[in-house]
């Protein structure tokens, strides 16, 4: 399984080599201005802020000790209990029998490993909860035109069965409604999604015996203004009442980076490994919506909770220590704008996927495997912390360079720097030598003597697709750190036996931290 999926990345990257010429960083020293004692406008890190998220037909796929063991090396690096967004498209088309002795039955659409797809569950699909005790959950509610309120009621019900309140997180009602018109060939608009989720909470909330802010809404595919007050956004179903009985803890979107087919290094720079893009994409929707809520609905949670690079990119893009990098600029950069959580989104066939949990998509996408992007979260929750701080972003003016603040929430000192470098370079593909930026970053006080700086890197660059997918010669390690299935059943190693964690001293009331091109790191002090 690992040669073939090898053969296949060198053919990939031989054949974009030819075509590709990526400029090395023009920038070799850069000032980082951040304050030293917290700003005003620093927001609270949410200490749950790392998601994960599965499409809901393959519960039963992530559930074994290899994904569990995964999600651990994240959660113990935080305070709170992580929560798995369960839900998606195969959601909203799901039945139950009772009878049925398979887990699942794919019965039409995109079967039987996709998320388009109608699934029969039975009841041992349920026992897929069972093993995630460390984690919470947020569950779906089906939701489409056609409202079935018995098999909805029924659905979460059974859920509910396998995850203690205590472990609830929220009941999403539906999935991507903006998509409901094209996918269900019907008029759809915000008066009729309104209509449906207000007679789906009601039958819930009645026969499932449900108190206080449970319900998260919306799950739009799309970020988007809401001038055409038909339209399914945020702003216009609350508008028109769809939190009318205050009982939503959340208001959720999804976000897939680049939608179309990608395949060269530069267009990975350009749609992917691009700050100015991120913020381009965001600013669609995201900060009013978050000011929206925040004036309106302060209880309301703003949470990406299906988030991935894109769809149909090969792994090169999508798989890779570049895709990280990405994705950890965009958590952060969501973190600070006000964002609550980020569900980082998978299904076994699917090229954005953290970790592929089992063989069921191979040879087409093999498994079970570390992805690139897993890498991510790690690195997410050690900004964050056991004690999470007030966030800022520290702008660089720059489409490729970022820097995200994090102050100490008892003494109010800088104590951490994420700086992120998504200059892209990679191995074989770039013809230039790998570059760098020199970053000068201020010591808090004039007591700090040094800094700690740990790094996520590859020595393949952007394009480094891992261990287990791509063998030794594309390893990525956070801090010197890996996770690989092949090795210990992702229960995550030290590469040379030891954390590699790097001590610079305080010059001139500043550390100097040199970062690669495709790196990311963490300065702590
Ligand atoms: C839950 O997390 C703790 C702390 O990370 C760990 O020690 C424990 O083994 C985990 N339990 C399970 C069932 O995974
Ligand atoms: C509602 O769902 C049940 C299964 O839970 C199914 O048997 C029934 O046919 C569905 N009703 C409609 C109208 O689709
Ligand atoms: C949604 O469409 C219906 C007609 O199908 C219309 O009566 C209603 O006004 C529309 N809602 C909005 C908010 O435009
Ligand atoms: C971001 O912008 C690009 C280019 O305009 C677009 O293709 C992509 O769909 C956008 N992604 C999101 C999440 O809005
Ligand atoms: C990054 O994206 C912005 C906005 O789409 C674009 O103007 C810029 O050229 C891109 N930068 C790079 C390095 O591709
Ligand atoms: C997923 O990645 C593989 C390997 O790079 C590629 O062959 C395949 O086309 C990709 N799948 C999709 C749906 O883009
Ligand atoms: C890559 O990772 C493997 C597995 O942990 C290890 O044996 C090998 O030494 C690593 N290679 C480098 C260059 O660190």
């Amino acid at each position: 399984m690992k040669l073939t999926g090898l053969a296949h990345g060198l053919a990939s990257l031989a054949m974009v080599a030819a075509t590709q010429c990526v400029a090395a960083a023009a920038a070799t020293s850069v000032n980082v201005p951040a304050a030293t004692t917290k700003p005003a406008n620093a927001v609270a890190a949410p200490g749950d802020f790392v998601g994960f998220g599965f499409e809901m037909a393959f519960l039963n796929d992530y559930a074994n000790d290899f994904s569990v063991n995964l999600m651990n090396a994240v959660g113990s690096r935080v305070s709170l209990p992580l929560t798995v967004r369960l839900g998606g498209t195969s959601n909203d088309l799901l039945t139950y029998d009772a009878s049925q002795t398979a887990v699942k039955v794919c019965v039409s659409g995109d079967c039987p490993i996709g998320s388009a797809a109608s699934y029969i569950l039975g009841p041992s699909f349920f026992d897929g909860f069972d093993i995630f005790t460390n984690f919470s959950f947020s569950v779906q509610a089906p939701l489409s035109p056609t409202l079935n309120i018995s098999n909805a009621v029924n659905y979460v019900r059974l859920c509910l069965d396998h995850v203690p309140t205590d472990r609830l997180t929220a009941i999403a009602i539906g999935n991507e409604p903006d998509l409901y018109a094209g996918q269900f060939k019907v008029t759809y608009n915000v008066s009729d999604y309104v209509a449906g989720v207000t007679t789906m909470r009601s039958s819930l909330t009645e026969e499932l015996g449900l108190t206080g802010q449970i319900f998260e809404l919306m799950d739009i595919a799309y970020l988007a203004d809401s001038t055409n007050t038909a339209k399914i956004t945020i702003q216009n179903a609350f508008n028109l009442g769809v939190n009318a009985p205050r009982t939503a803890t959340a208001a959720a979107v999804h976000w897939y980076q680049v939608w179309d087919k990608i395949t060269t290094l530069d267009d990975m720079q350009a749609y992917l490994m691009n700050h100015s893009a991120t913020v381009g994409n965001f600013s669609a929707g995201s900060p009013q919506d978050i000011a929206y809520l925040a004036a309106n609905y302060p209880k309301v949670k703003y949470v990406f909770s299906e988030t991935g690079t894109g769809l149909v990119s090969p792994l090169q893009i999508q798989g890779s220590l570049g895709a990280a990098l990405f994705y950890a600029d965009f958590q952060l950069y969501a973190m600070t704008q006000g964002a609550k959580r980020v569900d980082g989104t998978m299904r076994p066939a699917a090229n954005h996927s953290l970790w592929v949990p089992d063989a069921s998509a191979a040879p087409a996408n093999p498994g079970p495997q570390v992805r690139a992007p897993f890498y991510t979260l790690p690195f997410v929750a050690d900004f964050i912390g056991q004690t999470p701080g007030n966030v800022i972003e520290v702008a660089l003016n720059s489409d490729v360079l970022t820097a995200y603040a994090s102050y100490s929430p008892s003494t109010g000192l800088l104590s951490k720097v994420a700086l992120i470098n998504l200059q892209a370079w990679a191995e074989g593909v770039s013809t230039g030598a790998r570059g760098s930026v020199t970053f000068s970053v201020p010591a808090p006080s004039a007591a700090t003597v040094s800094a700690t700086v740990r790094r996520l890197t590859a020595a393949a660059g952007c394009q480094a697709l891992g261990y287990d997918y791509a063998g030794p010669a594309q390893n990525i390690t956070w801090a010197g750190e890996q996770w690989s299935y092949a090795i210990d059943n992702g229960k995550g190693h030290m590469v040379a036996g030891v954390s590699a964690t790097e001590t610079v001293a305080v010059v001139n009331g500043a550390v100097q931290v040199t970062v690669l091109d495709s790196e990311a790191v963490i300065v702590s002090f």
